[in-house]
């Protein structure tokens, strides 16, 4: 893919709103955006933090919210998901997150707070195309996300395979739960 694909690839991505990921993994339905909780779109661009609703994200399912210009993931992993994570670990780069950007309370396995909901940017640490949510688990990829710039992939926490170009997992930013069904990105909470 040349880089004119690549930008084209993000630029996609970064225009995006919101996008859900249907339960079969092929629908993508759009869902009402989060036009009365935003700050405007001034403090946006200037990196105000912006809150998203997720009391409705079923298991497996994938959100999209725009934070500083950028795709943040939110992804509610199903529990056949979160079995894959101990099983990948020998064939990851940085299995313990330790060369990888993520807050202190997400250096964990999960690379999260809560096991169910991984919280990420969805920018490929290579060369910064946008990766693509694989739901599915098969013999050949434990699922997780797949850059199709140039082949890397990641692991249901958005931790880097080994033998890809991507040298770092993907980055958790600041993200903390203003209830069950919200979170707010871009700043760190208590919980
Ligand atoms: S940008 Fe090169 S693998 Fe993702």
């Amino acid at each position: 893919m040349s880089s004119d694909d690549a930008d084209n690839n993000r630029r996609r991505f970064l225009t995006a709103a919101t996008v859900v990921v249907g339960a079969v993994g092929t629908a993508a339905v759009a869902v009402p955006f989060l036009g009365s909780w935003s700050p405007s779109a001034r403090a946006r661009t200037a990196g105000a933090p912006v809150q998203a609703d997720i009391s409705k994200l079923e298991p497996g399912q994938q959100i999209i919210v725009k934070w500083r210009g950028k795709p943040v993931w939110v992804v509610r992993r199903d529990k056949a998901a979160l079995a894959t994570l101990p099983k990948v670990e020998d064939q990851l780069r940085d299995p313990e997150s330790k060369d990888s950007v993520q807050p202190e309370y997400a250096t964990n396995e999960y690379r999260s707070r809560k096991p169910e909901y991984l919280i990420i940017v969805g920018i490929c640490t290579h060369l910064g195309c946008s990766p693509t949510y694989q739901r599915e688990i098969t013999a050949d990829f434990q699922g997780g996300f797949f850059c199709p710039c140039h082949g890397s992939k990641f692991d249901f926490a958005g931790r880097v395979y080994q033998g890809v170009p991507a040298p770092l997992n993907l980055v958790v930013p600041p993200h903390y739960y203003v209830s069950d069904g919200v979170i707010r990105i871009g700043e760190d909470g208590v919980a």
